[in-house]
């Protein structure tokens, strides 16, 4: 079948499988490997990205859901248009030391800006509440929960342009 969507701001068509997870639709389709497969039981959150705007387990959608919908991944984050920046989530991961193997980034990265969207500043508690639904294997999770609270910070200062 034949699905239309907006993909990183793009109108992107494509052929696919009925039965096609969203997540082999990026890495294998149309070569977006950011977003990665960590697990088969929807629980590690490696394949985050965001639908509509909100944050979902590509591991666990199929294709045709995409039909007319928005879809945001990793690849298609990024700063003030223009400016070839980070995005301010990437660059807090970045200054904190958020990161290690990178694989579970795309995604933690992802959920932390979805979190960031309803409120201007989180506590470590809701933090890491927030971060349930993704794992890390090197971290401890420390250095990540500072890079969201300081990216969350970073994501409201830049749109009230401070
Ligand atoms: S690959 Fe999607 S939750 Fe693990
Ligand atoms: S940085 Fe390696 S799994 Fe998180």
């Amino acid at each position: 079948m034949q699905i239309s969507f907006t993909l990183n701001g793009r109108p992107t068509t494509v052929e696919v499988e009925p039965a096609t997870l969203v997540a082999e639709l990026l890495r294998e389709q149309l070569n977006l490997t950011g977003t990665h497969i960590g697990c088969d039981t929807s629980q590690c959150g490696a394949c985050v990205v965001h639908l509509n705007g909100l944050p979902v387990k590509s591991c666990t959608l199929l294709a045709p859901a995409l039909d007319g919908a928005t879809l945001l991944t990793i690849e298609g984050l990024q700063g003030a248009p223009g400016s070839n920046r980070l995005h301010p989530m990437q660059e807090a991961f970045r200054e904190n030391h958020g990161l290690q193997c990178g694989f579970c980034t795309p995604g933690m990265v992802m959920t932390a800006v979805a979190l960031a969207k309803d409120k201007p500043s989180l506590t470590e508690a809701e933090v890491r509440h927030g971060l349930e639904g993704n794992i890390c294997r090197c971290t401890g999770y420390q250095n990540i929960v500072l890079s969201v609270m300081s990216g969350v910070a970073a994501m409201h200062a830049a749109a009230k342009g401070e």
